[in-house]
């Protein structure tokens, strides 16, 4: 485990019953390490949008009972822990987007990789999949989805190609169009990944749900309680420093306003990151390679 996770598992409040919670549980990597770290006594909420990975943490509740698990977004995280009777909690991981087994199963519609149908929800229960909004939403706005979300230089060229070719209904499909729609000789022509980040950032409304993940964790700590965001692309990190940044800093008041230094608010204090994996971690996962961490505390 990473040092500046191991830190942030080791917040205690003294009188407290220590809860953390995961609220990217995925298939339980972080979750596993922390149990490895917490007392008999602590508890454990592990949080996601896929059924799929929600099963998984339902098995490891079967087993350890400081776990709960919880089917939900981390943007409701406050609802969440609302409704279990927690005002709040000692720690909240963040590890953002897919999990490879999303990315590695044809039939969640992720990868351009392997052909199946463009479903692309993270939440199986949720109405939008990537085939309606693609087969359904105006020209303009897939180009600005394409240029916003996944930097797309040839957004307006493939949002036309899109629009012309619908309905689209498969993976494949949308590699195919992508690829065509980009000039001729252009240096990773065939590449689709980042009209795939895109959609699936549209389809789960990403962005969106980190803001209000940030919000939502960080108003559910305890003084001195620490939330850690793993971001893999620049997009998510750009709002991740931001956020640590906008709450470790003091609120900027104008000049002769009689206010004394220690009646200024920081409610944040940064305590480690930006941080990269070590080569040991992207050895055993390549993918961790983009992965940058973020560690902020609660410190009023
Ligand atoms: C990168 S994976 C996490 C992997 C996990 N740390 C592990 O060790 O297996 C991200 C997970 O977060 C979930 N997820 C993404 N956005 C979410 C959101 N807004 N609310 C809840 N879960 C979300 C995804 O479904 C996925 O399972």
């Amino acid at each position: 485990m990473n040092p500046a996770l191991r830190d942030f598992s080791t917040t205690r409040a003294s009188n407290q019953q220590v809860v953390f919670v995961d609220a990217t549980f995925g298939r339980g990597g972080h979750s596993r390490a922390l149990l490895g770290e917490l007392s008999p006594d602590a508890r454990l909420i592990a949080i996601d949008r896929d059924m799929e990975a929600v099963a998984v943490a339902q098995e490891l509740a079967s087993v350890d009972s400081r776990v709960t698990a919880c089917h939900g977004r981390f943007s409701d995280i406050s609802s969440i822990l609302a409704d279990l009777g927690l005002v709040s909690v000692q720690g909240v991981i963040l590890d953002l987007g897919v999990s490879s087994p999303q990315l590695n199963e044809a039939r969640r519609g992720f990868s351009f990789l392997s052909d199946g149908p463009l479903d692309m929800r993270m939440d199986q229960t949720a109405e939008l999949t990537a085939a309606k909004w693609l087969n359904e939403a105006e020209e303009s706005e897939i180009s600005t989805v394409l240029k916003r979300l996944g930097e797309e230089r040839y957004a307006r060229r493939i949002a036309k190609a899109i629009v012309a070719a619908r309905p689209l209904n498969t993976t494949s499909e949308l590699a195919e169009v992508v690829s065509r729609a980009q000039p001729r000789g252009t240096p990773g022509k065939h590449d689709a990944t980042r009209t795939f980040q895109a959609v699936r950032m549209r389809v789960n409304d990403e962005l969106e749900e980190l803001e209000q993940g940030l919000l939502g964790s960080f108003s559910c700590l305890a003084m001195n309680g620490r939330l850690a965001v793993i971001s893999f692309h620049s997009l998510e990190d750009r709002l991740v420093k931001r956020f640590i940044r906008k709450l470790s800093q003091a609120p900027s008041l104008p000049r002769r306003l009689p206010v004394r230094n220690s009646e200024i608010v920081v409610p944040g204090r940064k305590v480690a990151g930006p941080l990269r994996a070590t080569s040991s971690e992207t050895r055993d996962n390549p993918r961790a390679r983009s992965a940058l961490l973020r560690v902020v505390e609660r410190a009023a």
